[in-house]
C-alpha cells in the first residue's frame, strides 16, 4: 500500500509524512532527499550539473539508503550534507533532468515493492505512484510557510526576515511548479489540505482520519 503525501516547500511535508507513518505503521520515503543527494554528489564530483548524461549516470550508479532520518549515498552518510543552502539552490537544475527523474522514479519504486509506504515529494501521486491507495497535497499559504520556516530557523539559531524566506520560497515554488517533467501539482484524484493556523498534532490527526477512512 502507498499513500502519497506532494506539496510545495515549507508545507511541513516530511515531518507530517514521517508522524503519519510512524502511526499507521508503514515505512516512509523522503524524496526530496534522493535529489538532495545526487545534488550534492554531483558538485561534490564537480560535474556539470546540466549534463544530462553525466548526472543520469551518477544516479543510477550510487546506492542511497534511507534510514530513520539519516541517508547514506553508497555506505557514506551524507545526511547533514544534502541541506546546505548549496545544494537547495542548484537542486533545481538536476530536478529538470527528465533522464534523471526517471532514474529516481524507478528506484522510488522498487523501494515501496515489499513494504507499506507513506512516501512524500512533488510528483508522488502524479508520476510516481498513480494508483497509489490515499493522495494528499498538503499546502499552506506562502505566508504562513515562510513564518514557520523563520521560527524553525530562529529556533536554531538563525535570523532571516520573513520577506527574505518569502522570496526564496517563491523562487522554488515557481521552479517546482513549471518544470517540463514531475512539476508540482495536485493529482485529480488527490485530496488537497491546506493547513494555515493548525498545528503539526492537528495536521497529522487529520491526515490519518483521512487515510484510514480510505483503507
Ligand atoms: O522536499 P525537499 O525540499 O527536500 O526537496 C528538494 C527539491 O527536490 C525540491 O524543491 C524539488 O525541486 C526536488 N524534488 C523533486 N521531486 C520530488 C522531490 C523533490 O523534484 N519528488
Amino acid at each position: 500500500m502507498v499513500i502519497t503525501i506532494d506539496g510545495p516547500a515549507g508545507a511541513g511535508k516530511s515531518s507530517v509524512a514521517r508522524k503519519l507513518a510512524q502511526r499507521l505503521g508503514f515505512h516512509f520515503l523522503d524524496t526530496g532527499a534522493m535529489y538532495r543527494t545526487v545534488t550534492h554528489l554531483a558538485m561534490q564530483r564537480g560535474l556539470d550539473l546540466q549534463d544530462s548524461a553525466a548526472v543520469e549516470g551518477l544516479a543510477s550508479g550510487i546506492e542511497i539508503r534511507l534510514e530513520h532520518d539519516r541517508v547514506w549515498a553508497d555506505g557514506c552518510d551524507v545526511s547533514v550534507s544534502i541541506r546546505t543552502p548549496e545544494v537547495t539552490r542548484n537542486i533545481r537544475f538536476v530536478a529538470d533532468l527528465a533522464n534523471v527523474r526517471h532514474v529516481l522514479n524507478r528506484k522510488q519504486r522498487s523501494l515501496v515493492v515489499s513494504n507499506d509506504y507513506v512516501t512524500e515529494g512533488r510528483d508522488q501521486g502524479t508520476e510516481v505512484f498513480p494508483d497509489a491507495t490515499c493522495k494528499i497535497f498538503l499546502t499552506a499559504s506562502p505566508e504562513e510557510r515562510a513564518r514557520r520556516r523563520q521560527r524553525q530557523l530562529s529556533a536554531s539559531g538563525q535570523e532571516v526576515t520573513v520577506e527574505q524566506l518569502l522570496a526564496e520560497q517563491n523562487l522554488r515554488d515557481d521552479q517546482d511548479q513549471s518544470r517540463d517533467v514531475g512539476r508540482l501539482v495536485a493529482a485529480a484524484d488527490a485530496i488537497t489540505v491546506i493547513t494555515d493556523g493548525m498545528d503539526e498534532l492537528q495536521v497529522v490527526d487529520h491526515l490519518e482520519a483521512l487515510v484510514r477512512g480510505k483503507l
